[in-house]
């Protein structure tokens, strides 16, 4: 990382909201449903395939999860009515309380769950930090058992990943694998480029061997190559996995490539008003975009 990251970085919490919010202007569709829908919408038109996700995360009061809770239901019934939009949704589970106490978080997803499967809509389990990790593969266990149509998350930079890919492959499971967002300590996850990249090659594949569905969701255009080279060699059925990528982040020569190639590329779509610490973690992961934004500032 250069100096220059490495003082924006540091200098994040003291960046003013209207900064910040200049950065989630590239990162998330709005704050409202219909941004988000029509989002999808554009996305479509243009091939992609969406998941949508209601901002918001590690709320600590019961009465917090009651804003979310209203908006996943509204989102729902929305994608009810337009039966036409190619998306699933993404949750976080201490969004829906998971951080308070695990039942009543089972009791929140358990509706969501129910109101999905009125439309037999996908919905995938986020992963969060290492603190919950144990309690989000239980949660997303008894979610899958009671709706099959959901998904889970790994992170390659974690050690315990294998394992956890081993049992998921026993459920039969929908993976996102992704590299891992959030700080976490050497002793229990991978640290550095190479090293990440690597166990990311080796779950990927290890996935891909046993036949089951692999999300790749990654921008890093190595893993991508890697794994897609693979999976052509291979003859890996298209039905067997998908690429998926942060809405904002400028890979659109390589997506827009796997798209025209008839790959499955689905975009990760934010909205909604809790804005704020998504986009300070997309800053902090490519501080380049501060430079960016500064520059719009003064045109
Ligand atoms: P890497 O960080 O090496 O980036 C590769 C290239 O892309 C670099 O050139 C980099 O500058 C550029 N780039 C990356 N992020 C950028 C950005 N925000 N803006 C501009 N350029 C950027 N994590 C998690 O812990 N739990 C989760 O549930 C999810 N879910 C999820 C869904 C989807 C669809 C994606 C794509 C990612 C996640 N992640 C996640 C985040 C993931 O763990 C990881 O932190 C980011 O994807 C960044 O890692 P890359 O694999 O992109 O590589």
């Amino acid at each position: 990382m250069s100096w220059f990251n490495k003082l924006v970085v540091s200098l994040m919490p003291l960046a003013p909201k209207v900064f910040i919010g200049q950065v989630a202007k590239r990162y998330i569709a709005g704050v409202t449903l219909e941004d988000g829908l029509q989002t999808i919408a554009g996305l479509n038109s243009r091939g992609y395939l969406g998941t949508m996700d209601v901002l918001g995360e590690s709320i600590t009061d019961k009465a917090g999860t009651e804003t979310p809770m209203r908006l996943y239901q509204a989102l729902i019934h929305e994608l009810g009515n337009n039966p036409d939009l190619r998306t699933g949704i993404s949750v976080k589970l201490t969004q829906l309380g998971l951080d308070i106490d695990e039942e009543f978080a089972w009791g929140n997803l358990k509706k969501l769950l129910d109101f999905a499967r009125e439309i037999d809509l996908f919905m995938r389990i986020d992963m969060e930090d290492s603190s919950v990790t144990s309690k989000t593969l239980q949660m997303f266990e008894r979610a899958h058992e009671y709706y099959p149509n959901t998904g889970i998350v790994l992170q390659a930079y974690l050690h315990r990943s294998e394992e956890d890919m081993k049992h998921l492959m026993d459920l039969d499971a929908n993976i996102r694998l992704c590299k891992g967002i959030y700080k976490e300590s050497p002793e229990i996850a991978f640290q550095g480029k190479e090293k990440i990249r690597e166990n990311y090659i080796k779950l990927g594949k290890m996935y891909l061997d046993a036949g089951k569905y692999l999300a790749i969701a990654t921008h890093d255009d190595h893993l991508i190559d890697h794994l897609h080279t693979y999976i052509a060699n291979k003859n890996i059925p298209d039905a067997q996995y998908e690429y998926q990528a942060l809405l904002g982040v400028p890979i659109d020569n390589i997506l827009n490539t796997l798209v025209e190639e008839g790959h499955k590329v689905r975009i990760y779509v934010p909205f909604g008003e809790e804005w704020y610490a998504y986009s300070s973690r997309r800053l902090k992961e490519n501080p380049d975009i501060a430079g960016y934004v500064i520059k719009d500032f003064f045109k």
